[in-house]
């Protein structure tokens, strides 16, 4: 299968790793010098460094060929969909899985409780339920995923969803004075902190514009599933299904961005459930690394109808070839439990990678897409995003769908809404803010409202 060739042949040294070499020596001398350094001082060091040395510069991003998204590993060319469907896609499905996201497990017999259901929560315009998703066999004992939807008690019938993975728990995501917050909470690095206060992260999810365009919203913290830190892949859910005698994943086998998107369509199979909710139009939502993981949620999981890529950047929609920002290197360095071990081989090797990440975006196709990037988060390479979604516009062509409508990187705050793949850049910082979301709504109101499209 592998094209490329094998690491020990063609190891390039870039400027960027001697640089990172010198980071660890110089740990390491003042770690003889000083004692060990923490853990946390010497990731410090390594995140500053990355940051540091990312490459922001356009002129220096290095010609790069993308692999052609249409052109078989039997060197026939697609034509139509059913080739792509039948041929090219299950290819490049297997390609994002094999070496890069890792293989999840089979779906589990879906296993929940309603622990509790208002139904005129939020004075009276919204029902709220709390679900309980068991994710193993265990129950409780074992990870589970805690869905809290509001669903607006304005719309009769079912109503579509937007699902969307959570850094923080769900009393975060309204001040909903119902919500019980807990003096603590298990953070997703596997400390404990003080509890976020209710209502938090309010901007980010926008409840009351969403409920007033007739959508409900449905949420789950991330670390229900997998905690996000490198502890060897000892918790969250990956031991669970670890084989007898197996204590690691093996190379192509699932890191926490995986077991994130795995995470949101085991909450898709209770809402294929949910008689309340149209289970044909859930959209899928993610910010930064929950981006990338509603990403691959929505290119995996075909029941999901439509994709929000918030910031997604690097191993989200941003071409990995372009080097710019944030690199295959110090993403894999920094968080080594991400993606699965294959992956770990394309670092600073971009050009022998055998996808590239506009090749995510086509696994989407024919389903629409929004792609938000930000002015000030050039860490995630905005004109890589907006070139990650020009480059899938072959595959939605085969279904005759338009896609981003310019070929040109569009100016801050110019949002390209008309065609199935959407793109703006929305000034200000990383970040999923009001703007988005009412682009968000427009965008989903041609889908969700007009039966047409
Ligand atoms: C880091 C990481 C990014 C990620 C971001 C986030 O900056 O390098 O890849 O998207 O964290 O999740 O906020």
């Amino acid at each position: 299968m592998a094209k490329y060739p094998p690491l020990s042949n063609c190891r390039k040294v870039s400027k960027e790793s001697i640089k990172m070499r010198k980071v660890y020596i110089s740990l390491l001398l003042s770690a003889l010098t000083y004692g060990t350094p923490t853990f946390a001082q010497a990731e410090k060091v390594v995140k500053r460094n990355y940051a540091e040395l990312a490459n922001y510069d356009e002129s220096k991003v290095p010609a790069y060929q993308l692999p052609d998204v249409l052109l078989c590993q039997d060197g026939s060319r697609v034509t139509n969909v059913k080739e792509w469907e039948q041929k090219r896609r299950p290819e490049i499905l297997n390609l994002f899985t094999t070496y890069m996201f890792g293989k999840v497990p089979e779906a589990p017999q879906l296993n929940y409780t309603l622990q509790a259901i208002k139904s005129n929560a939020l004075g009276g315009k919204a029902t709220r339920k709390e679900i309980t998703i068991y994710l193993t066999e265990e129950k409780e004992k074992g990870p589970h995923i805690d869905l809290q939807i509001y669903l607006p008690n304005q719309v009769e019938g079912k109503v579509p969803v937007f699902l969307g993975i959570s850094f923080l728990p769900n009393y975060t995501v309204y001040d909903d004075p119902d919500l019980f917050v807990p003096e603590t909470y298990a953070k997703p690095n596997g400390t404990t902190g003080k509890a976020p206060a209710r209502g938090s992260m309010n901007r980010s999810w926008q409840l009351d514009q969403i409920l007033a365009h007739g959508y409900g919203l449905a949420t789950f913290c991330y670390n229900d599933v997998t905690p996000d830190y490198d502890d060897n892949f000892q918790r969250g859910i990956l031991p669970y299904y670890y084989r007898k005698g197996q204590n690691y994943p093996d190379p192509d086998q699932w890191g926490a961005i995986a077991a994130w998107a795995w995470g949101m369509s085991r909450a898709m199979d209770y809402l294929e459930e949910d008689p309340q909710v149209d289970a044909d139009k859930v959209a899928v939502i993610g910010h930064s690394r929950l981006g990338k993981a509603a990403v691959w949620a929505g290119a995996s999981d075909p029941r999901f109808a439509l994709v929000l890529s918030g910031n997604s950047g690097c191993c989200g929609v941003a071409l990995s070839r372009r080097c710019y920002g944030e690199t295959v290197e110090a993403i894999n360095v920094r968080f080594p439990h991400w993606f699965c071990g294959n992956y770990k081989q394309f670092n600073n090797r971009e050009e022998y990678m055998p996808f590239d990440q506009h090749e995510l975006v086509a696994l989407i196709a024919p389903r629409p897409i929004y792609i938000a990037s930000a002015s000030e988060d050039n860490w995630s390479d905005q004109k890589g995003e907006f070139l990650g979604g020009k480059g899938a516009e072959p595959v939605y062509a085969l279904y005759g769908k338009k896609g981003i409508g310019t070929d040109e990187w569009p100016p801050i705050d110019t949002p390209y809404i008309d065609g199935t793949i959407a793109y703006h850049n929305r000034k200000g910082p990383h970040a999923i803010l009001p703007y988005d979301w009412e682009m968000f709504l427009k965008f989903a109101d041609k889908y969700f409202k007009d039966d047409s499209q």
